[in-house]
């Protein structure tokens, strides 16, 4: 007799997955990642100057606010049930300059926005500020320059030393450094503490590639970057690179750390998320929500389905907080 006779005309499969797969039910009962509107965090954008709210082309359903306009979005995203908002200022182009001043001054754009925002939501919300300069730069660059035109490391960290305590002033629960300087979290921390804000958190742009996944950010934040960040930003061909700026920012002090652009780069939060002790973030970016808006538009994707998945991919991965434009659209939808 032939083997194939011994086992019958098909052998049968031992094990079948397919059970667990079979009901609705049965598939929410197994399903180990899940996504809750409280982890996630909506960026937004306010700008100095304009009567209404801005559309912005590349990012459609995302506008610059107006400071009014910021309050009832940023009400309707606490009754949504997102967890944050992380605020991003944008100037009247004459308020830039060389050094950003815009950015550290108490009555500039972002500071204001932070104030009213507190006063209006409290602690009902985890506020949050990017702590950078290149919103406020004439030259669109993450830092101050040297004489040779170089982002200066230790020039800017003076520069955010300031700013962090202006935005803990202004009423920021959480403060997001984000420019890529070495040695900024322990400077920010230390800022913070000499002034009296303990409390206030530092979320460290831990692992921040430099990705062409920003470039809808840049319309809006009308930035008019000259040149690239590649001397401060990560390669996006390395990985454990990652993981050198996850211990030093763990040794500066950071309470939450993120990596960005998220989708890109799940390898990446995978590494960083089964070591680090404090909470992991990842930032689903302005490209990232482009592409998914774009091709939704062409009815090419199922818009709603593709933000669920990639939002379940990015806490798959080991995110715990997520920031996306699509927060409240998302919380919604859960
Ligand atoms: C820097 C900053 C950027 C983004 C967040 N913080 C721009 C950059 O680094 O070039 C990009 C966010 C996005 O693309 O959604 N202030």
């Amino acid at each position: 007799m032939t083997g194939r006779a011994a086992a019958g005309p098909l052998a049968r499969p031992h094990e079948r997955p397919r059970r667990l797969r079979t009901t609705p039910a049965v598939r929410r009962l197994v399903a180990q990642t899940r996504v809750h509107p409280a982890e996630l965090v909506l960026p937004v954008f306010v700008r100095d100057g304009i009567p209404e709210p801005r559309g912005i082309t590349s990012m459609p359903g995302v506008v610059q606010h107006t400071p009014d306009s910021l309050l009832r979005a940023a009400s309707e995203a606490v009754a949504a049930g997102v967890g944050g908002i992380m605020v991003f200022g944008v100037p009247a182009e004459d308020d830039k300059d060389a050094t950003g001043s815009c950015g550290t001054d108490p009555d500039g754009v972002l500071n204001r926005a932070l104030r009213s925002l507190r006063a209006e939501l409290g602690d009902e919300t985890v506020l949050m500020s990017d702590l950078c300069l290149d919103e406020f730069t004439d030259h669109g660059h993450c830092g101050v320059l040297d004489d040779q035109g170089r982002v200066d490391n230790d020039a800017t960290l003076e520069r955010y030393a300031v700013m962090a305590v202006e935005q803990a002033r202004a009423g920021a629960h959480v403060v997001g450094p984000s420019g890529m300087m070495d040695g900024q979290v322990r400077v920010v921390r230390e800022a913070l503490d000499a002034a009296g804000h303990q409390d206030v958190a530092v979320l460290a742009y831990t692992a921040k590639y430099a990705s062409a996944a920003y470039g809808p950010f840049r319309e809006a934040v009308g930035s008019s970057l000259r040149g690239d960040r590649a001397t401060y930003q990560q390669d996006p061909a390395n990985r454990t690179e990652s993981l050198r700026e996850l211990r030093l920012d763990l040794a500066e002090g950071a309470d939450l750390v993120m990596v960005k652009p998220a989708l890109p780069y799940l390898d990446v939060v995978a590494d960083v998320a089964a070591v680090s002790d404090v909470p992991v973030a990842a930032y689903q970016v302005s490209g990232e929500y482009a592409m998914i808006e774009a091709a939704a538009a062409q009815g090419w994707i199922d818009r709603d389905r593709m933000v669920l998945e990639t939002l379940t991919s990015i806490r798959r991965a080991g995110a715990s907080i997520v920031l996306t434009y699509h927060a409240v659209e998302a919380a919604r939808l859960l």
